[in-house]
């Protein structure tokens, strides 16, 4: 009873703090956003992950799930966008395949020259032939087996030897992935050459919602250029067969065995989608946990104290702690198949038509009051399933495995410098230069 009493409370409380939050967050919007205007940095005010939170505090407050006649996003097909902001909604709207599809395909098409990839596909036996192959090239176990060990390896040395200074990015951050798709992958190709074509390849993909013409011609030239590669280095390779133990010599061997899917063809779209999965996202999401920690002393502080003490459980817990607050991205998108209702039987329920592109905020989702205990502060004992930073339901990130060992072995050697930190201006702040994605990142720290 008196639980019942109790619960009655914290939800009106809960109620009362999300009204407040939204209200604060609404004056702070309609004051910051002028004065942003006035100054002309408007774009750089809305794209800042704070700006976006109390966006999600209004949303949150007083309209959880807004259907939009308006497109926002160009590059597929849609008939207007509905958001949602709240963490069941989220989750909900990520779980219902049949409802929410993935739009991806038609761009996969294009990159592959003809056939989808697995992230552009529906519930079905091309997506479970494809993972199901690709699951047995590349083995969860390899992660503690090979990957990691390669990862903490590298990047020590790495930092060891960068005298006190480095770009994050050039040296660190986009190295040792690239290295992962060159050694344990066994097709990365020529270092810059595979950094430029992945990184133009995911932004076209995923984050081009203008859809830019000239993003369009780098695309296909890049494509063209990756499956020119893939399609010579899988035929040296049958021609002059190697026993080095990595994902391309499994694929062959798996081939042999007259495995679906495992044609040259196949083999070669599986490894192009691996390889735009791979190489930029590690390096952004890193870049973005170790920038967020610099811009928070005394939690940099507790990170940098946890790696020197070797507790790198705790040390990965300040990393993730760190992405919520500065996401790898905002939201994941979906595309309605048909007429669905969202939080059917509630107040927020929204009637999504078909054709509707959904965004599932998962930015959002990972603040949400009525979920997290404090979501506003930053707590290193969180349970793991807190975040979503690479994805939810059937087509969660295929790497999350690797990306949850990797992203801290390549932060640790880091954060154990002592007085780390930015370089002097602008080389100090993360330089996207005419990318998406990060380029440049410059830090210091005392030899
Ligand atoms: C920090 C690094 C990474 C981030 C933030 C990330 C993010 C994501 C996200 C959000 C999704 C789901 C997309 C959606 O549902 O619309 C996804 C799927 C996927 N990712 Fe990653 N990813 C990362 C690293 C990797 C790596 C290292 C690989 C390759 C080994 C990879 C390969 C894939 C593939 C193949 C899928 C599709 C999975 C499926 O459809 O079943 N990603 N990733």
């Amino acid at each position: 009873m008196f639980t019942k009493i109790a619960n009655i409370f914290i939800s009106l409380f809960t109620l009362l703090r999300v009204i407040v939050a939204g209200l604060v967050s609404l004056l702070y919007l309609i004051v910051m956003g002028a004065v942003s205007l006035v100054s002309g940095g408007i774009g750089p005010f809305l794209l800042k992950p704070a700006t976006q939170q109390k966006v999600f505090n209004v949303l949150r407050a007083f309209w959880p799930n807004i259907a939009l006649n308006t497109v926002i996003i160009k590059s597929y097909e849609n008939t207007g966008t509905v958001i949602v902001t709240r963490r069941e909604d989220v989750l909900d709207v990520l779980s219902r395949d049949a409802d929410f599809e993935v739009v991806y395909g038609s761009r996969m098409k294009k990159l592959t020259n003809g056939d989808n990839f697995f992230l552009g596909m529906q519930p079905g036996w091309d997506y479970q032939r494809d993972v199901s192959a690709m699951r047995l090239a590349a083995r969860i176990d390899d992660v503690p087996n090979i990957i990691l060990p390669n990862a903490q390896t590298r990047s020590a040395e790495i930092v060891e030897s960068a005298g006190g200074k480095i770009d994050m990015v050039q040296d660190l951050t986009l190295l040792v992935p690239w290295e992962m798709t060159s050694t344990y992958f066994g097709a990365g190709g020529e270092r810059d050459a595979m950094a430029e074509w992945t990184t133009n390849l995911f932004w076209y993909l995923f984050a081009d919602l203008g859809a830019d013409e000239q993003l369009d011609d780098i695309a296909m030239s890049d494509a063209a250029a990756l499956r020119s590669y893939l399609d010579d280095h899988i035929a040296a390779r049958k021609a002059k067969p190697t026993k080095d133990d990595d994902v391309l010599n499994r694929c062959l061997a798996l081939q042999k065995a007259d495995t679906p899917g495992m044609s040259d063809l196949g083999i070669r779209n599986n490894l192009l989608g691996l390889l735009i999965g791979a190489i930029p996202t590690i390096s952004k999401a890193s870049c973005f946990a170790i920038d967020e920690l610099l811009n928070r002393p005394e939690q940099l502080a507790g990170a940098q104290a946890a790696a020197r003490d070797g507790n790198d459980a705790l040390m990965a817990n300040y990393v993730w702690e760190a992405l919520r607050f500065n996401p790898f991205s905002p939201l994941l998108y979906r595309r309605a198949t048909r007429d669905a209702t969202i939080a059917p039987s509630t107040l927020r329920r929204v009637r999504v038509k078909k054709g509707q592109m959904v965004f599932a905020t998962t930015a959002a989702a990972c603040f949400d009051p009525y979920d997290l205990a404090s979501p506003g502060a930053f707590k290193t004992d969180r349970p793991w399933e807190t975040y979503i930073p690479w994805g939810y339901g059937m087509h969660k990130c295929f790497g999350s495995a690797i990306n949850k060992a990797v992203i801290p072995a390549i932060l640790k050697p880091v954060l154990m410098q002592k007085n780390l930190r930015r370089a002097p201006g602008e080389a100090g702040q993360i330089n996207n230069g005419t990318s998406a994605f990060p380029q440049h990142f410059h830090l210091e720290w005392d030899r």
